[in-house]
């Protein structure tokens, strides 16, 4: 069965007091608050101390085919030289993910649009096979989907599909009208997956993305500031693995600024625990973002919830017995 949840907090009315909290007087105060709240959710996410990330973002390309303002990579903005992973090496991922028995956050996409990839159901297909527990999905842009994509994916096992659908009017767009419509005519109960509808506007002010944001220039950008004393927990949780194999920073270095490692020349495991990545955590834990390249202007404090909830319910990301020694 398809559960499709159709969510729009626009209309919400918290979420429209913390968007004018946000842009007030008092958006200072209240950046200290998050800042603070979001420290905690850090300090629990480093006690956590993982030998290996719990989210995995793999870019299988990098192009997108929207123009969303708030995105670095957007088709009017994107400076990145096109670029598709080559089969060998989402083999040799997998294989890594499959040795430690991955059973966390699998994302076969970054920033980019996922569905652009034509082989994205045969590479769904592949991760799945090799690793029956991680909870495999996609974010969309909802441009290119229609049912018979959805149901090929679905048949390659991914666990959820989540529709960012951008319209300023906070109207369906037609492709995923038409998929809905199709999804409640055909009531397939065949067909198991989690479909969320996010109804979003395009025109919208966002975070700004380690300062590449096309809409947060300047002028509009002091407010990280609040934020250079505060850590961030996405160095300590999630690994993005670019269509070249090399590992950025985080999915707020959209353009690939600042490289990690290459999964081609090393091991995920070795990457997670080289120098570059034990000093960005060290750096993070001790001094803030003040004391990181891109961090220093980056005013991004969401936390991942989805995350949150899994460690609190004692879910083991992977089996750490099949890693080498701790140090
Ligand atoms: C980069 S997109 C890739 C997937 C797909 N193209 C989409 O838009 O859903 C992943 C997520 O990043 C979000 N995003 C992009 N730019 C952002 C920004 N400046 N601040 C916060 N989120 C952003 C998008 O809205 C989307 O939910
Ligand atoms: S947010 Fe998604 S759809 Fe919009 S430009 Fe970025 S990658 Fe494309």
């Amino acid at each position: 069965m398809i559960n499709v949840r159709i969510t729009d907090n626009n209309n919400k009315l918290v979420h429209q007091l913390f968007k004018k909290i946000e842009r007030g007087p008092f958006r200072r105060n209240f950046h200290a608050i998050k800042s603070t709240i979001f420290d905690l959710f850090c300090a629990y996410y480093v006690r956590q101390n993982f030998r290996f990330p719990v989210m995995l973002e793999i870019e299988t390309i990098n192009r997108c085919n929207n123009d969303c303002p708030f995105c670095p990579v957007n088709v009017r903005d994107d400076p990145r030289k096109k670029q598709l992973m080559s089969e060998a090496l989402l083999e040799k991922i997998a294989l890594e993910l499959e040795k430690v028995q991955f059973s966390g956050f699998l994302a076969l996409y970054s920033n980019n649009e996922p569905l652009i990839d034509q082989r994205l159901s045969d590479i769904s297909a592949y991760f799945r096979s090799k690793l029956p527990k991680a909870h495999i999905y996609i974010y969309t842009n909802g441009k290119m989907i229609n049912y018979a994509i959805l149901t090929r994916l679905i048949a390659a096992g991914l666990d959820q599909v989540v529709i960012d659908n951008y319209d300023d009017s906070l109207n369906l767009i037609a492709p995923v009208r038409k998929l809905l419509e199709e999804i409640e005519k055909e009531q397939n109960q065949a067909l198991n997956l989690d479909l969320t509808v996010i109804m979003r506007l395009k025109n919208e002010l966002l975070a700004n993305r380690a300062g590449n944001a096309p809409n947060k220039t300047a002028e509009n950008i002091q407010d990280y500031l609040g934020y250079a004393n505060s850590g961030c927990y996405l160095p300590f949780t999630q690994m993005v693995i670019r269509p070249s194999g090399q590992v950025s920073k985080c999915c707020n270095d959209a353009l690939g600024q600042v490289t990690l490692g290459d999964v081609h020349s090393a091991t995920i495991e070795e990457i997670w625990n080289n120098p570059i990545y034990t000093d960005i955590r060290h750096n993070l834990l001790t001094r803030g973002r003040k004391s990181e390249t891109l961090c220093r202007t980056c005013d991004v404090s969401s936390v991942t919830g989805m995350l949150f909830k899994k460690i609190l319910a004692g879910h083991q990301f992977y089996n750490s017995s099949n890693l080498g020694r701790h140090t």
